[in-house]
């Protein structure tokens, strides 16, 4: 399932980032690959110690914890710190896999990445190519969104994002696991859960079937969420 987001950060919000990320310091972004998708890796970061990194990355984790669509997509478990990633003209990354496992820095736990994140941080008009694009079930998908704005994809999934041939491409990448670590088993959780918020207001009458619906997602969860 591939879920967009909108409006993780706001236009002002994406201002204030811009402006501390474009005096970052970027590092080559191929040091923190794996060995195969080292070769495929071609853009910078920003160092996961930076100070810059630790206080955007806190900012995002506050604004996903008050994001309803995101808490109803991802029942996240762990997130892992958002990273930074700015691909320059000729920049791409080759496809590849997200590694399963991935170590949380300064924590000594680590995270099963269910979900990958992109949360875009230039506007479309701002450069040219650097789509992401994910293989799916239903052919390849073609993501490139407004500043502030957010897909998740399963990490299971083949990607890439294609090489920018104009302007820069910057955006916030990171991993979820979730409650509920099967795609499919969390897919209709989110499509039950829409569907009861979108049946909430005008109910009156009903009252007590949508009560029984809840109570299916609520015993759904229960069945296969891991804690
Ligand atoms: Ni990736």
């Amino acid at each position: 399932m591939l879920i967009t987001i909108n409006n993780v950060l706001s236009k002002d919000e994406v201002r204030q980032f811009r402006s501390y990320l474009d005096r970052a310091e970027w590092i080559d972004g191929a040091s923190t690959a794996g060995t195969l998708a080292r070769k495929a890796k071609h853009n910078t970061q920003i160092d996961d110690k930076a100070e810059v990194a630790v206080s955007l990355g806190n900012h995002i984790l506050r604004s996903l914890g008050e994001h309803p669509l995101f808490i109803s997509a991802a029942l996240p478990r762990k997130i892992y710190p958002p990273k930074f990633n700015r691909y320059a003209i000729g920049e791409n990354y080759g496809t590849h896999v997200d590694s399963a496992v991935i170590h949380i820095p300064g924590t000594g736990q680590s995270l099963r990445s269910d979900l990958s994140a992109t949360l875009f941080l230039t506007e479309p008009e701002e450069y040219d190519g650097g789509e992401l694009e994910i293989e799916s079930e239903f052919g390849v998908q073609t993501v490139k969104l407004g500043a502030g704005d957010m897909v998740l994809y399963p990490s299971s999934s083949l990607h890439r994002v294609t090489p920018v041939t104009q302007g820069a491409r910057v955006a916030s990448f990171f991993w979820i696991e979730s409650l509920v670590g099967d795609d499919a088993e969390r897919s209709l959780l989110f499509d039950l859960d829409q569907a009861i918020q979108k049946l909430t207001p005008g109910l009156g009458a009903d009252e007590h079937n949508l009560i029984r619906l809840s109570g299916i997602y609520h015993n759904l969860l229960r069945r296969w969420a891991i804690t």
